[in-house]
């Protein structure tokens, strides 16, 4: 396999776990783990809320020895209240390898302040704002882009090179423009060849679905790594068919819905220990249906699991009724 790393961090796999804020919690992180992925980011978190004490901001950079190597993810416009959280963050003993820097969200809430990929449409402002982050920091700092603000600005490569300047060790871009949000295809044509021209890792993400989609992104962009984000959700076992197929070559099946049932009360088990039932629970209406999206004649399944579960045995009960477990 080709390695790859994040400075003196040796990277063992292709696969990144991309950062999805309301997924991607520690338990999320470990679930994922053993099927092959390489490195993983938390969810984003606001410098502010960390600067400011929100009770809740720091469940989201809880680590584990499970979870390594791990980036935490940032968002803010201002380098030195950015610096004030990172020092928080050192501060608190937390376990982690690197920072990595959102400059790619694309949510009013957070483009209006003028973080996330807001801050995409000035390079200069990026380059100092970077440098200042770079040059403070303990730990490797990562960043996270898209290809521009809109698709009159697809202005990655400036982007890209002041991020290499300011001193950045990894560069994650989602291939698509922060107007698309988060539909319509990726652009991977307009990065093709583009690792050759920088000096620093590159990793791609965008509807990674499927082993073929990682093989494209990859093929294409020359990158390093891909980011496994909604594809992710509810089939694990993409992760391993992408790490696998980057090791051995091999092409390994899907797994049985029976299985795929298994891996769900496995991550139901995980979660309720990370949040307790109640708000496990309620985080499952959204994730728990998908691990059944690939398997032809669930649609019943996946609305009652959507619709009714409110307890762990609620689910069982659902999984028992459609003989998926005993
Ligand atoms: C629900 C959701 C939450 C996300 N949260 C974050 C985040 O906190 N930080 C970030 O950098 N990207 C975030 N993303 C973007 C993903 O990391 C990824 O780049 C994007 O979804 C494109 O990949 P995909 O098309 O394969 O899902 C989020 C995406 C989704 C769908």
């Amino acid at each position: 396999m080709r390695m790859w790393n994040i400075k003196n961090l040796k990277i063992q796999s292709r696969v990144v776990l991309a950062p999805m804020a309301g997924i991607t919690s520690l338990a999320y992180r470990e679930f994922m783990k053993p099927f092959g992925v390489g490195v993983s980011v938390t969810e984003m978190v606001s410098d502010y809320g960390l600067v400011y004490g929100n009770e809740h901001t720091f469940d989201y950079i809880k680590t584990s020895d499970i979870d390594n190597p791990v980036g935490v993810q940032l968002f803010g416009h201002e380098a030195d209240v950015i610096i004030k959280a990172m020092q928080i963050i050192i501060d608190s003993g937390a376990k982690f390898d690197f920072f990595d820097i959102n400059l790619g969200c694309p949510v009013h809430k957070v483009t209006n302040g003028g973080s996330g990929s807001a801050m995409l449409k000035d390079t200069e402002k990026l380059r100092e704002f970077m440098s200042k982050i770079v040059k403070f920091s303990p730990k490797p700092v990562t960043a996270k882009i898209r290809l521009g603000w809109d698709d009159k600005h697809l202005n990655f490569k400036e982007n890209i090179k002041a991020l290499e300047e300011a001193g950045v060790a990894m560069i994650a871009i989602h291939a698509r423009s922060a107007k698309q949000m988060y539909a319509g295809e990726p652009n991977f044509e307009i990065l093709r060849n583009l690792r050759d021209e920088m000096k620093v890792p590159l990793v791609i993400s965008g509807n990674i679905f499927t082993l073929d989609d990682a093989i494209r992104a990859l093929e294409i962009t020359h990158a390093d790594g891909v980011m496994v984000a909604r594809g992710g959700v509810g089939n694990p076992n993409l992760i391993k068919q992408i790490d696998t197929y980057y090791k051995t070559g091999e092409r390994i099946k899907e797994p049985s819905i029976e299985e795929n049932a298994q891996n769900l009360i496995k991550f139901m088990d995980m979660l309720i220990e990370e949040k307790g039932e109640y708000r496990a629970m309620k985080n499952l209406r959204g994730i728990a249906p998908k691990f059944f999206s690939n398997y032809p004649g669930s649609k019943q399944l996946k609305n009652e699991i959507a619709q009714t579960i409110n307890t762990r045995d609620d689910l069982l009960t659902i999984l028992k009724n459609h003989n998926l477990i005993n």
